[in-house]
């Protein structure tokens, strides 16, 4: 009797992870004003699992944002549909948390505790203020911020600010974390070195990350999955796997070959046929 109930709650544990947390359909998003008509992405299509470091790779003005956007339920599809966990997004939620290229997406006038427990309570996601401190304090440790807990946005260098807004955005304990090229305005050093601890925290925490860069060598080293878009609007070139390979990998003839073949592919006008996709 017991073995029975293990083996149907494995099954249903086994049918939820092959589930997409995201589904994305055939989305056109278009900006629409009487003086003009934007279409920023075409029929897109892309699911995201649990646990995935999902990125949208394309140069720019090929609608990476306004796809984020569209899943942070800012902007609603023309055409096709977004789900998460099965329901369709039709509004901003606190199971969506962003983090944005700006510097200036802090509050200047709070403190880095205060930043990420203003998000906590503000959101409704904790009611109770020191409960709200003890979880901003753990996420402010895990991006090793501890010792500027009490600085106040200006006192630190871009890089740090990066890492409060990650703190903040992973104390909301998202579904999904949407990262609009979050590195994109931090020099080479520190940018490498903020994709080496999102990593770590990915190791430690595995949330889901849907993450959009127009840097290929970006794309390949944090993603797990790469969709590669077209320019202007945004169409589906390719689905390409990248779990294999990290920092340690820059240089080895797999990844440059799997540089090159993206680099083509954005030079290129064909469509490439989906690669067979590899979950659970
Ligand atoms: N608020 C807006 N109003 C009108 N057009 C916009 C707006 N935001 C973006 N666009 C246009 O939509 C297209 C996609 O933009 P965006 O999503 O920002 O691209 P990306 O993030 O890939 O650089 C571009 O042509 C851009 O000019
Ligand atoms: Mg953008």
């Amino acid at each position: 009797m017991t073995a029975a109930v293990t083996a149907a709650g494995a099954t249903v544990a086994a049918a939820s992870n092959l589930r997409p947390l995201l589904e994305v359909r055939g989305v056109t998003l278009q900006y629409k004003t009487p003086e003009y008509l934007v279409t920023a992405t075409y029929r897109v299509s892309f699911d995201v699992y649990r646990s995935d470091r999902f990125v949208l790779l394309g140069p720019s003005g090929c609608g990476k944002s306004t796809l984020l956007k569209g899943v942070a339920g800012y902007m609603p599809p023309v055409e096709g549909e977004m789900r998460l966990n099965g329901q369709a997004i039709t509004r901003p939620g606190a199971d969506r948390a962003m983090v944005f290229q700006e510097f200036d997406q802090l509050l200047p006038w709070k403190t880095v505790q205060g930043n990420v427990m203003f998000s906590l309570l503000s959101s409704g996601k904790i009611k109770d203020r020191r409960q709200a401190e003890e979880q901003a304090l753990r996420y402010i440790e895990k991006v090793n911020l501890t010792k500027f807990r009490d600085a106040y946005p200006h006192m630190l260098s871009g890089g740090m600010k990066q890492r409060v807004a990650i703190a903040r955005a992973m104390a909301m304990e998202p579904e999904i974390l949407l990262m609009d090229e979050p590195f994109a305005s931090l020099d080479a050093l520190t940018r490498r070195k903020m994709q080496e601890e999102l990593l770590q925290l990915w190791d430690d925490i595995r949330f889901t990350v849907l993450f959009v860069t127009h840097s290929i060598e970006e794309a390949i080293i944090v993603g797990s999955r790469i969709l590669v878009l077209s320019p202007h609007p945004g169409q589906v070139k390719a689905e390409l796997n990248a779990h294999q390979h990290g920092h340690s990998s820059i240089g080895r003839a797999e990844f440059t070959s799997l540089q090159r073949r993206i680099h083509d592919m954005l030079f290129s006008d064909r469509i490439e046929e989906q690669e067979s996709k590899t979950h659970g």
